[in-house]
């Protein structure tokens, strides 16, 4: 898997991590209204949806319906799931997704709150589920939760993440995700994190996820690129945040994200008056204030032909 250094691929996460947390229902057509959006902005690449428990997150109940509609209109969109398990995966399979993602958490107490088992049993339940989904000739993510510090345990161990990375790696995951699920990392840590990563994982299967909690998502952001990385999740408009890590912000936006880029000499085929319909359509939808911290910037110089010429 080779990949041009000059361009980064963004895999917009708000449907999944964005969508999961909210507290009104969100009628599945409303979010293949913003899948829809999301590509035809441009992005390539979308996190759905999640086939977890309805008990535990009744939001992605409708995982199945969601992804039957998502392959009919968008077959040419990446669109994966996250799946916590074998049954999980059964059931993605059943609705045709092609790619998958486990979520492993660097910590005992966050894969209790998270997905009711420990650590140990967490990891063998990862590596079985990549395993079987490999069989299957499924795409896969893994995720490294709580990747710099776990809202229960403090800080993690960078040791404990390069080994749970390379457990990942071994059981086949096409791409680990690095991430910082409470948004306290900050861009010194994401580089000497990442530089050590990358002897443990090739860097073009490392991506990286990050909060926004502190406001530091794209200084993260950029700290990783530093590192070679070049994959990001993200979340148009900001939207998001993890219902079992208790001070979780919504992720990155993919809109800071796609200006950041823009502005370095990245590439990302993503268009960002085409973000912000999608941020406008989740504003109206979910009837609250989105955007990241380039929302009001956005808006003046894609306001219109009348707009102000953009030079600040
Ligand atoms: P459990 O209660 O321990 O599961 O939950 P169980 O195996 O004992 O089964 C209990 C019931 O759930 C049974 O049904 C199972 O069939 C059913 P019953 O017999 O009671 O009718 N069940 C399922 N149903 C649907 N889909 C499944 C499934 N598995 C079992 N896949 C479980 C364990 C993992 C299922 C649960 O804890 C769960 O669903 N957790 C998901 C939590 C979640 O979605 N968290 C958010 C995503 S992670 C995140 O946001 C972080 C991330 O963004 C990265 C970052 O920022 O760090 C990725
Ligand atoms: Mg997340």
């Amino acid at each position: 898997m080779s990949m041009n250094p000059d361009t980064l691929i963004i895999t917009d996460v708000a449907p999944r991590d964005g969508l999961q947390n909210q507290q009104v229902a969100v009628p599945t057509e409303a979010k293949l209204e913003l899948i829809r959006l999301l590509h035809a902005a441009g992005v390539a690449s979308v996190e759905a949806t999640s086939f977890v428990s309805p008990k535990a997150v009744p939001q992605m109940a409708d995982a199945a319906e969601l992804m039957e509609h998502v392959h009919r209109e968008l077959p040419g969109l990446r669109a994966s799931a996250l799946v916590p398990n074998l049954k999980g995966l059964q059931r993605a399979q059943a609705a045709g997704v092609r790619e998958v993602a486990v979520v492993l958490s660097a910590t005992e107490t966050m894969n209790l709150k998270n997905i009711n088992m420990g650590l140990a049993q967490a990891t063998e339940v990862c590596e079985e589920t990549l395993l079987a989904a490999r069989k299957m000739g499924l795409r896969t993510r893994a995720y490294v939760a709580v990747a710099f510090d776990c809202p229960f345990e403090g800080p993690t161990a960078p040791d404990t993440v390069l080994r749970l990375a390379a457990a990942m790696h071994r059981a086949g995951a096409d791409e680990i995700v690095i991430a910082d699920t409470i948004g306290s990392a900050a861009p010194g840590r994401v580089k000497t994190h990442f530089e050590a990563l990358r002897q443990a994982v090739p860097v073009d299967q490392l991506a990286a996820h990050f909060h926004d909690t502190r406001g530091l998502a794209a200084a993260n952001a950029w700290a990783a690129i530093e590192a070679g990385v070049r994959r990001l999740d993200a979340s148009v408009g900001g939207i998001g945040g993890c219902p079992f890590a208790p001070g979780a912000a919504g992720n990155a936006a993919t809109e800071d994200l796609v200006l950041m880029a823009e502005g370095s000499g990245l590439a990302t085929q993503i268009s960002l008056p085409g973000l912000l319909q999608a941020v406008a359509y989740a504003e109206a939808r979910l009837g609250m204030n989105l955007g990241g911290r380039s929302i009001k910037w956005l808006r003046r110089r894609y306001a219109g032909p009348e707009a102000a010429p953009a030079r600040t």
